[in-house]
This record gives C-alpha cells, structure tokens and sequence, in this order.
C-alpha cells in the first residue's frame, strides 16, 4: 500500500511545515498589499445621490412583429440541423413596448436586442435585451433583461440584470405573459411586469 507522503513526516515537522506555509502565504498578501491600486477608490454613495432604494413596478406590452413590410423582429440565423426546437435559430428585436396592449396606444419605449432558441429539448429562448424608455423623466434610461424564456408557459420569469440612467443599479425580474399570439402571421403581443430595485 502506497503511504501517503504527509503521514512519513514526523508530527513535529509537520507542524512546522504548516507553519511556515501559513507564514509565507502572510508575507505574499504583505507583498500584494504593497500593490498601488491608484485607479480604484472606496466611494461615498451620497456622491452619486444615491439615497434610498426603490421598488418599482411597471406594466408595459412588447409586440413582436414578425409579418408584413416592417417586422420589428427579423430571424438573422436559422437553426443549422433539423431540430424540431429550432435550436440555434436568432432573432433581432427592436420591439416597441406600450402602454395598453393596443400597438397604436403610448408608446413606452423599445425592446432591443435579440432571443434565441437555446434548447435542444424544449422550446425555450435566450432573451437579451434592453428596454429604452422615452417618455418623460424615464426618457433615455434603460433596464437590462437577460433570462430563460419558455415561450408556453403562462408566466415566464426573467431576471432584470441591470440599468441607466435613473434605473442605475438597477436589479428585479420581469413576468411575461402572452396576451396574443397569431399563428397565421407569428405576430405576439406579451404583457411584461417589470419589478425592479433601483435609486
Ligand atoms: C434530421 O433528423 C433525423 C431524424 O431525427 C436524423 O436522422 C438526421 O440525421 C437529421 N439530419 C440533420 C442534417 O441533422
Ligand atoms: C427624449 O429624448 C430625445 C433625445 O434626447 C428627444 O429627442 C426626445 O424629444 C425626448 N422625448 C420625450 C418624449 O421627451
């Protein structure tokens, strides 16, 4: 039997062993601590207004247009096999998010970015985009959604991972549901709750 190499040492060299380790692993910290770290400051969060998190909530629909002469969402990548989930498959987006599920009510801002089909066993889509906002104080700002969307579930969680402008710091979820899907043209009209923490 192979004896390990610790247990041929006698104990009390091995105590001095760990020992020194612990001692020349205390002297590299003193070294790395030497390191002028001149471009990285501890910061008062005051400097940035940053003064109480808030929830927010908001409603909005996010229109997928896929049919007629101006699709907001165009396929750039099909899927490269025969995968009956369409697995690969990448679309575009430049959605526009409004207020009521009517495409011609206020428009709220856009969805950008794209989603793709990233299951080989499901149909289950990638999403990553950025809702820009345009109206008033919201104008300019944006959060970041990335997340799992299985596109038949009633309700689809994804995570809000970020955000500008007056959504800085910006982190929550958001629920899609789809509030109409048409099969002839492949056009969905999704409600997303959005839930997110920011100053
Ligand atoms: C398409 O699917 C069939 C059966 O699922 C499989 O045998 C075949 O290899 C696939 N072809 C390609 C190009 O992936
Ligand atoms: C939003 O900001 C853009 C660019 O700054 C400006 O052109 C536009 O008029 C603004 N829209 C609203 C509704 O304030």
């Amino acid at each position: 039997m192979q004896v390990p190499t610790m247990a041929r040492i006698p104990p009390i060299f091995a105590t001095q062993l760990i020992v020194l380790s612990l001692l020349s692993s205390f002297a590299l910290i003193l070294v790395q601590g030497e390191d002028n770290h001149d471009f990285v400051r501890a910061m008062d969060r005051d400097l940035l207004g940053l003064k109480k998190e808030k929830l927010s909530h908001f409603r909005l629909y996010w229109h997928d247009i896929v049919s007629g002469k101006n699709p907001s969402s165009i396929g750039v990548v099909k899927s490269p096999g025969n995968s009956s989930t369409f697995f690969g498959a990448v679309s575009m987006i430049d959605n526009p998010l409004t207020e009521k599920p009517e495409l011609s009510s206020k428009l709220l801002g856009r969805a950008q970015g794209f989603y793709a089909l990233a299951s080989q066993h499901e149909f289950a889509l990638l999403m990553a985009m950025n809702f820009h906002f345009v109206q008033g104080k919201y104008n300019g700002s944006t959060i970041t959604v990335l997340g799992r969307n299985q596109v038949f579930n009633e309700v689809r969680e994804m995570p809000v991972i970020g955000g500008s402008g007056l959504f800085r710091f910006a982190r929550g979820y958001v629920e899609a549901r789809t509030h109409t899907f048409t099969p002839s043209t492949g056009d969905a009209i999704v409600e997303y709750n959005c839930y997110v923490l920011h100053y």
